[in-house]
């Protein structure tokens, strides 16, 4: 990474949403293209997607409005069914009657995407670490052994585990880190909202207040009508307050998230992935923004 030596002139500042510019700024547009996920890729990313519920079928649905992603296959658990309510969509297989070492010969993907249970990885992980497909599994609460069988598979090829694959949420993480690193005094709250019927404190706000040393019980819950999902830190100094708020409006964030991860994994050596590891480089890239130069 790039340093600045002491006394230097501050970087340019980031290039601005939806291409607008600072006036007198120097146009960075093109070193924003050379992230990985802004390239144009030679072939549409060959995904093999695990459950065809509510998520799976909101990922068919984005896929499908995307070039550079290919649905090639679906598997699901029940056999003979297609997705929930898609008139058209991909060859759907069931682990009922579907060997998976079969499909990854027959029917070649680059990545495999989990939208399904703790379970679905019994049926797709040894054939696609033997493949060679990046995993990207999305089930919130996986069993305690999965993480074993994570670490082996990625001797083999690229693992990454999300138990909330938004991008809001990860860059969130990231930047809530980075503020408490900058201010250790300022007082850290962490409020979480969603809809009437969710009993339990959300999985993420417990994430957000492990990585941040803020106790579980200390997390606020507001539970009302419909809310999809909102988490907000809040930081609290004498002089100032900063808020990061992050709002669900549709599980096709989660789509999104998981379909950013197989592109960025893709080309990378085999190991085992965060999406913080994934979205790192964009952080340093609007910090730096000489360090993209090719
Ligand atoms: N990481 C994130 O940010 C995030 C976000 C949203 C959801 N999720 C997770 O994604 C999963 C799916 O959520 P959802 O709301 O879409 O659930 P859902 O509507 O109930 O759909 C689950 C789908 O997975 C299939 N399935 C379940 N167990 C399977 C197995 N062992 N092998 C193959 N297919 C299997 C089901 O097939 P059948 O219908 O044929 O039984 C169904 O198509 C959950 O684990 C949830 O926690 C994660």
């Amino acid at each position: 990474m790039a340093q600045r030596p002491a006394g230097a002139p501050l970087p340019a500042p980031p290039r601005l949403p939806c291409g607008g510019r600072r006036p007198g700024a120097p146009r960075v547009i093109a070193r924003h293209d050379s992230l990985p996920h802004r390239r144009t890729p030679a072939h549409p990313l060959r995904v093999g997607l695990i459950g065809f519920g509510k998520t799976g079928g909101s990922l068919v649905r984005l896929a499908d409005q995307r070039d550079d992603i290919d649905v090639t296959w679906v598997v699901r658990r029940t056999a003979g069914a297609a997705g929930p309510g898609e008139a058209d969509h991909p060859p759907v297989f069931s682990t009922s009657n579907t060997c998976a070492r079969w499909l990854f010969a027959n029917h070649p993907v680059d990545a495999v995407i989990d939208f399904s249970s703790p379970t679905g990885l019994e049926f797709y992980g040894d054939a696609a670490a033997a493949a060679g497909a990046s995993i990207v599994n999305a089930v919130s609460a996986v069993e305690r052994d999965a993480h074993t069988r994570f670490r082996r598979w990625s001797s083999r090829t690229r693992v990454l585990w999300s138990p909330n694959i938004t991008l809001g949420i990860n860059v969130m993480m990231l930047l809530a880190q980075t503020l408490r690193a900058v201010d250790p005094c300022a007082d850290i709250e962490i409020v979480e909202e969603h809809f009437r019927g969710k009993r339990e404190t959300s999985g993420t706000a417990l994430r957000l207040a492990d990585s941040l040393g803020v106790a579980a019980e200390a997390v606020k819950s507001v539970r009302a009508g419909g809310i999809v999902g909102t988490h907000e830190v809040i930081f609290g100094s004498d002089h100032q307050t900063v808020r990061l708020r992050h709002e669900s409006i549709s599980r096709e964030a989660f789509a999104d998230g998981a379909l950013f991860a197989a592109r960025q994994l893709q080309g990378r050596p085999n190991g085992l992935y965060r999406m913080e590891d994934l979205l790192v480089p964009y952080v340093d890239a609007v910090r730096y923004p000489g360090a993209l130069t090719a």
